[in-house]
């Protein structure tokens, strides 16, 4: 890990491991990007007479040699708009005499050791200052007096970058920001393929990939949150790679909000990227002196296709952006009582799922939604988050307390960002509700969103929630967020600050969620929205773990873990074995484990059969908790490529342990027969728990396991555990 700035050929190179990023200082003080990709140790970089330099209609600066060189054609460091680079922006600023022309050079540089944290946003930190360095880069408009550093971080330990920037008013005049992405970075080609990440509620994240074309595609949210139908993830795959092989870029949004990554193909053939705070509907205001962070973003490369880029991201997000005791720490294998009992429960029904809890060998009991206020349904109380003693006779403390008598952890539900029209809080407050004067609010399952930009709303939020989290003994917090939101305004906001609201919005929910983690710093908290329609760096960076999905049919759940762990280690998604009827429980068990496992259910409505099985499943739990938690992962045969079966495996840094798991979603003849694992050590032999067989990591990974005997059934489902002898 280094960062190297070569004097003489004003070139900057950052080498993470395995990876180097190089651009050099060029004419007039543009930064030109150099290369991304895997390590190389000069920066001996063929320069820009290899590539165009000019074309015709790309406008230069005047003050170039006439023919020599346009910031259209180069690639950059930084799109800057309405001046001589016409591709898409990275950064607008609209200055005071009203036009948005934004034009950075280079002023000066300084490296150094650790990395800098971003004051109110979420980002991945250096456990200690030697395994990471930073590069920051002042660059400024002359005109204006606007702006820019960019940050740059690399790292000892992994295959990435991290980049954001901020903008500064060093001016006297005030400003408009009217773009701020996180990154510009133009790659040396446009033969990629993009893979992005799709969705809704009960299907998130699915896989797409599509060819790069010319022009401008992207993805995004407007959802106020990153949301369920797009993931602030992209990937570029050079044509043809895939799982194996070939070059992976991934890009990975730090940010929970309205996000937007675009890419252009121009006329020279590069593809522009950016990421960012989506600039739909986005502005802000920047008096002389204060400055904007952007979110961070992600960059990593692989030179062995998307599996390899997958694994650097586990390992980058378990090591440098889970934070807290949790971190490390063995998460407790929970039961929620959502979707066995719904609102309908009271304190008894609760202590029985408890109970048979203890017994059955699960260590923390979780409440769910509607405990509170007068909540039998979603018509009321989001805000009034006071104990419904009819439900929990004694309050929530008499509960905790039972429970905690059988030796189990307690952990309990909050959506601290809502508020139903129906509660105290809201025929209090009306104005705490996110809207904007004389227009109906729109509601999404009967609920509106409270105005987290607000301090005396944020401060309602962390003293009601005290009551309940610093008076008992609670283990476990499900911060969820069920709804996103539409006609986005504060009441306390100025008109000329309304373009503000969606990034203050975050920012109030991350200084929330920082105050309750830093109060309670035991609390193992689990983020959620409808599942997983807020499954992004931003959240992970105050909880260590997010519900993956409201969706628990093991068959179908599973093509959602396959997406999500294109950028998300196992550690990060809850996974839930529920009573949906269409898998075995083994199965069920099978899919869940590939996460932070736990059961969704209610025991008196299972039979005596499932309930027995479930008993049986615990050990197991613990014998491949540290293997899946913290093994690579490696997708052998995933749904994108085959609708009908799908397998996977975790192996654990050594390489002496490995537990591949191989499903029958839909029968249908086989294509083959051999199950081929990966990530072995071919010249080690390893022992087959089942059959006490000895074979080869060699033999494993290129013959295989022989699949012909098993059952062809739908659903069915097998574990193959193998330790080196
Ligand atoms: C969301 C969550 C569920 C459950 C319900 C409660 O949908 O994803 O797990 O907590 O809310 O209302």
């Amino acid at each position: 890990m280094s960062i190297h700035f070569n004097e003489q050929k004003k070139i900057f190179k950052l080498d993470s491991k395995g990876v180097s990023y190089v651009f050099k200082i060029y004419q007039e003080g543009f930064l030109a990007h150099l290369y991304f990709g895997a390590y190389i140790p000069d920066d001996n970089l063929p320069d820009f007479e290899r590539r165009p330099v000019y074309a015709s209609f790309s406008p230069q600066p005047a003050s170039v040699e006439p023919y020599t060189f346009s910031p259209d054609t180069c690639p950059m460091e930084i799109g800057c708009n309405g001046g001589a680079d016409l591709r898409i922006a990275s950064i607008q600023i609209r200055n005071a005499d009203g036009n948005a022309v934004t034009d950075m050079r280079y002023v000066s540089h300084k490296i150094c050791s650790g990395k800098p944290a971003l004051p109110g946003l979420p980002a991945l930190y250096a456990n200690t200052p030697d395994e990471c360095e930073t590069l920051e880069i002042t660059m400024r408009d002359q005109v204006t007096g606007a702006e820019c550093v960019l940050l740059y971080t690399v790292f000892e330990r992994h295959p990435a970058i991290t980049r954001s920037v901020i903008i500064r008013n060093a001016s006297n005049k005030p400003m408009l920001i009217e773009r701020a992405m996180s990154f510009c970075m133009d790659t040396n080609g446009c033969d990629y393929e993009l893979i992005s990440l799709y969705g809704r509620h009960m299907q998130e994240r699915d896989f797409e990939r599509r060819p790069l074309a010319h022009g401008t595609q992207g993805i995004g949210s407007r959802r106020g949150s990153s949301g369920h139908a797009q993931n602030p993830f992209i990937a570029l795959i050079s044509k043809g790679g895939n799982e194996d092989s070939g070059e992976a870029y991934g890009f990975n949004l730090v940010y929970s909000c309205n996000f937007k990554a675009e890419i252009e193909v121009d006329y020279n053939n590069t593809a522009r990227v950016i990421m960012g705070i989506n600039y739909d509907d986005f502005g802000w205001n920047l008096a002389p002196g204060e400055e904007f962070y952007t979110p961070e973003a992600v960059l990593v490369y692989s030179a062995e296709g998307l599996g390899g880029m997958s694994r650097a991201f586990h390992r980058l997000y378990n090591e440098n952006l889970v934070r807290g005791e949790w971190k490390h720490k063995k998460r407790p294998l929970l039961v929620n009582n959502w979707e066995g009992t719904g609102m309908e429960f009271d304190d008894d029904k609760l202590y029985a799922i408890a109970a048979w809890a203890k017994e059955t060998g699960i260590e923390m009991f979780v409440m769910d939604d509607g405990w509170f206020g007068r909540r039998d349904d979603d018509t009321s109380s989001l805000g009034d988050w006071k104990v419904n003693e009819r439900k929990l006779k004694g309050g929530v403390g008499a509960l905790v307390k039972r429970v905690k008598a059988l030796g189990l952890k307690f952990g309990i539900w909050y959506e601290p960002e809502m508020i139903s029209p129906d509660s105290d809080l809201y025929r209090a407050h009306p104005d705490w509700a996110i809207h904007v004067p004389n227009r109906e609010c729109s509601v999404g399952r009967q609920q509106l969103v409270i105005d987290m930009t607000r301090k005396d709303v944020r401060d309602y939020l962390f003293d009601i929630m005290s009551e309940v989290l610093a008076n008992n003994d609670i283990d476990y917090l499900k911060w969820d967020f069920n709804r996103n939101i539409s006609e986005a305004g504060s009441a306390l906001l100025p008109a000329e600050r309304q373009k503000e609201f969606y990034h203050r919005y975050i920012l109030g929910t991350y200084e929330l969620m920082d105050r309750i983690t830093k109060a309670y710093p035991h609390l193992l908290v689990e983020g959620c929205s409808g599942g997983g329609g807020r499954f992004d760096p931003g959240i992970l960076y105050f909880s260590p773990q997010i519900w993956c999905s409201d969706n628990t049919d093991a068959l179908s759940r599973v093509d959602i873990q396959f997406g999500t762990s294109l950028c998300y280690p196992a550690s990060a998604q809850g996974a839930h074995v529920s009573a949906s009827p269409r898998a075995s429980y083994e199965t069920k068990r099978n899919v869940a484990l590939w996460g932070s496992f736990g059961y969704e259910l209610d025991p008196a409505k299972i039979s005596e059969e499932a309930r027995n099985e479930i008993k049986a499943q615990i050990a197991d739990y613990h014998k491949y908790y540290d293997l899946i938690h913290y093994g690579d992962l490696y997708r052998i045969i995933c749904p994108w490529d085959d609708p009908y079966n799908c397998a996977w495996m975790f192996v654990d840094e050594d390489k002496t342990q490995a537990l591949a798991i191989y499903l029958i979603k839909f029968k249908k003849e086989r294509r083959g027969l051999f199950l081929r694992l990966k990530g072995l050590d071919p010249a080690k032999y390893y022992r087959w728990e089942e059959t006490g067989e000895v074979f080869s990591g060699a033999l494993l990974m290129n013959a295989g396991i022989s699949l012909f005997r098993m059952p062809n059934e739908d659903g069915y489902s097998k574990t193959f555990f193998f330790t080196m002898v």
